[in-house]
């Protein structure tokens, strides 16, 4: 038994495939590569999507109809704002989520896949004492996004850097969050459950709940100013790095990648002047870690994955590390509803066995000592 369920196959998928040897995400027939940066977050909706909902409209027509659902999430959900704005963001998202209806069809799917991102801005915004931006339906998603966090229309190169990070992070394999939302998907429970399923495992640090402590990580190193040290120390104290191991890739996340060459066209673009310093005591960080991570764990390849650069990624676009498992799930819901129609379509009920360590009934008839003195 592999308590971690390591290298057991639960389920075949057309979605995507994770090359952990090589470091490979291919997303529906395409490398990572050629979506990342190439394609709008709606694109990718479509090309997850496709073949799993017989409705689905033209690619072309997707952000409409993406738009058209933002805003009737903002209309559902405007009068509890003030109550989900009491929780924590990525609660209030959640909470949000769960009083969407339960179904199966396209309007369905497509209000799961808007609200985070509804939620999230609306959320941050009661935070800050400032009030709710109801969606414009007729901007990409990336762009209505930041407009309703922050209030004014985003640069393009905020937007596109948003954009990238939604179409990298919209599917990964049999990840825990995707196999929480397939699990649910099997019981026949409608969408917005295997969601929940998704969102909740997705909270986790050891899943998405990584980037705001590396956040926490680079501020720290800044006003010390020794990264080695500062690692050093962590490690010292059992602590993991936040943003590096991964448990499928044994070299660099090519996620990374992609986010770092998004960080890097925004500081190239001027329009965010502290953007260049961090990524570069970001890459300073990254150097130092891999370093002590190949002395402390030399017999595991533990390199930068997904997470390191998207916090450097969202902090510059304007979101608090608070709300960055909240932009996650913004992007991977689109993955969970797409896992969830092929484990209906595809799958069985999953129900493994477990195997029972505990006391053996102490009597020949089976019934436990205690409960028989008990009674
Ligand atoms: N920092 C320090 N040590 C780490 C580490 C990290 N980021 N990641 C793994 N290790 C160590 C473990 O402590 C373990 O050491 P041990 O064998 O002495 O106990 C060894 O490397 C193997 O780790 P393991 O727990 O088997 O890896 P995993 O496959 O279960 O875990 C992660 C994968 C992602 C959970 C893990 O690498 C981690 O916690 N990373 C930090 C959190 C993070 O960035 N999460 C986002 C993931 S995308």
């Amino acid at each position: 038994m592999s308590s971690g369920l390591e290298d057991v196959v639960a389920a075949e998928t057309v979605l995507s495939d994770v090359d952990g040897a090589a470091g490979r995400l291919v997303i529906r027939g395409h490398r990572l590569e050629e979506l990342a940066g190439q394609r709008t977050f709606e694109q990718v909706v479509h090309l997850l999507l496709d073949g799993f909902f017989p409705e689905l409209p033209d690619p072309s027509a997707l952000a409409a109809a993406l738009g058209a659902a933002r805003v009737d999430v903002f209309e559902r959900c405007a009068p509890l704002l003030d109550r989900l704005a009491r929780l924590d963001p990525f609660d209030g998202v959640r909470a949000g989520v769960a009083l969407l209806p339960d179904g199966d069809a396209l309007g369905d799917a497509l209000r799961l896949i808007a609200a985070p991102g509804v939620l999230t801005a609306a959320l941050v915004r009661a935070r800050r004492a400032e009030r709710p931006l109801a969606p414009d339906g007729g901007l990409g998603h990336a762009a209505d996004v930041l407009r309703m966090l922050t209030g004014v229309a985003p640069g393009r190169e905020s937007a596109a850097a948003l954009d990238r990070y939604l179409v990298t992070v919209c599917d990964h394999g049999l990840n825990a969050s995707t196999f929480a939302a397939r699990v649910v998907a099997s019981t026949r429970a409608g969408l917005a459950s295997s969601v929940l399923a998704g969102l909740s495992a997705l909270k986790g640090p050891l899943h998405g709940g990584a980037p705001g402590p590396v956040v926490a990580m680079l501020d720290a190193i800044a006003a010390r100013g020794d990264a080695r040290a500062w690692l050093e120390g962590e490690l010292a104290r059992g602590e993991r790095l936040m943003g590096f191991g991964h448990r499928v890739y044994r070299v660099r996340d090519p996620r990374a990648d992609a986010l770092q060459a998004g960080v890097r066209r925004l500081g190239d673009a001027g329009a965010h002047p502290a953007v260049a310093a961090r990524l570069a005591l970001a890459q300073s960080v990254e150097r130092a870690a891999l370093e002590l991570l190949r002395e402390a764990k030399p017999g595991r390849s533990l390199q930068t994955n997904v997470e390191f650069y998207t916090a450097v990624l969202l902090e510059a676009v304007g979101f608090p590390p608070e709300a960055f498992t909240c932009v996650f799930a913004m992007s991977r819901t689109a993955g969970w509803i797409a896992h969830a129609r092929e484990q209906r379509a595809t799958g069985r009920l999953i129900r493994p066995q477990s195997r029972y360590v505990g006391p053996r009934p102490a009597s020949a008839e089976g019934a436990p000592e205690a409960l028989l003195t008990a009674s």
